[in-house]
């Protein structure tokens, strides 16, 4: 059974203070919570600061962007070695945001993905298609070319051990969250492709979460669906009690 995993992307929101005081809270909101694990992923500057506050509790740190190359002549870009030197375990990769914002494709997105794991830490690599994608019923053809290029060479070992968050862009940041069905459907395409390209055994390990819009009042919906093994919550990850009540409501 995968364990389900809740991640907050706070996105450019919260300095260093403000993420060390939200990790103290959530700390203590935890404390009777099991059975499910926590990564929030807060702003590059703040990623040594979640790091210290969260040491020695369940919370894992994760970073929300990387460079590929281990080091060079590429101003403002941050290696996958440096977030691991914060404490970060984890690296957010193809957010659709840096997709359409700042022209990521599959094809960085892959290279990411192979730099964050060779530094040992977690790709979350993220999937999903467009409103116009999905009115022209290009969804399930979308997301396998996102897994087919953006997870090129991974090994079912690595594939096991990484985490996928599909995330409809439709569904970020605009209330309206994929219906159960919809997840549930597009959950379970991931994971028929996940098995045919790298196995049962390890299709069946890597988790595979839900983004867009997540509330605390529609993820047990969303999180009861039998492929959809947690969630990447953006604006209510921002508030530890509404995070806390999503956390709780992944546990099915
Ligand atoms: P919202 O939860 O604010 O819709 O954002 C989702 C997201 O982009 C998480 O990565």
């Amino acid at each position: 059974m995968r364990t389900p995993l809740i991640a907050g992307n706070f996105k450019m929101f919260k300095t260093a203070a403000e993420t060390a005081a939200y990790v103290v809270e959530l700390r203590e909101l935890l404390k009777d919570v099991r059975g499910v694990d926590v990564v929030i992923a807060p702003p590059f500057t703040a990623l040594h600061a979640a790091a210290g506050a969260a040491a020695g509790s369940a919370i894992g740190v994760g970073a929300q962007n990387v460079h590929w190359e281990r080091d060079g002549a590429f101003t403002g870009e941050v290696s996958a070695g440096m977030i691991r030197e914060t404490g970060a375990r984890f690296v957010i990769v193809g957010h659709s945001e840096r997709r359409t914002l700042f022209g990521e494709t599959n094809a960085t997105v892959n290279k990411k993905m192979n730099a964050v794991i060779a530094a040992g830490l977690t790709p979350i690599v993220c999937i999903g298609e467009t409103l116009e994608q999905r009115d022209r019923n290009e969804t399930l053809a979308v997301l396998d070319r996102q897994i087919k290029e953006g997870l090129d060479g991974a090994t079912g070992e690595q594939l096991a051990a990484m985490v996928l968050a599909y995330e409809p862009v439709w569904a970020i940041g605009t209330g309206r969250n994929a219906t159960p069905a919809q997840a549930g459907e597009a959950h379970f395409h991931i994971r028929q492709r996940l098995k045919q390209w790298f196995g049962l055994e390890s299709s069946e390990r890597c988790r595979v979460l839900y983004g867009g819009s997540v509330k605390p009042g529609n993820i047990a919906s969303l999180a009861a669906q039998p492929d959809v093994d947690g969630a990447l919550v953006g604006g209510a990850s921002l508030d530890p009690k509404s995070f806390l009540a999503i956390i709780r409501g992944a546990v099915v």
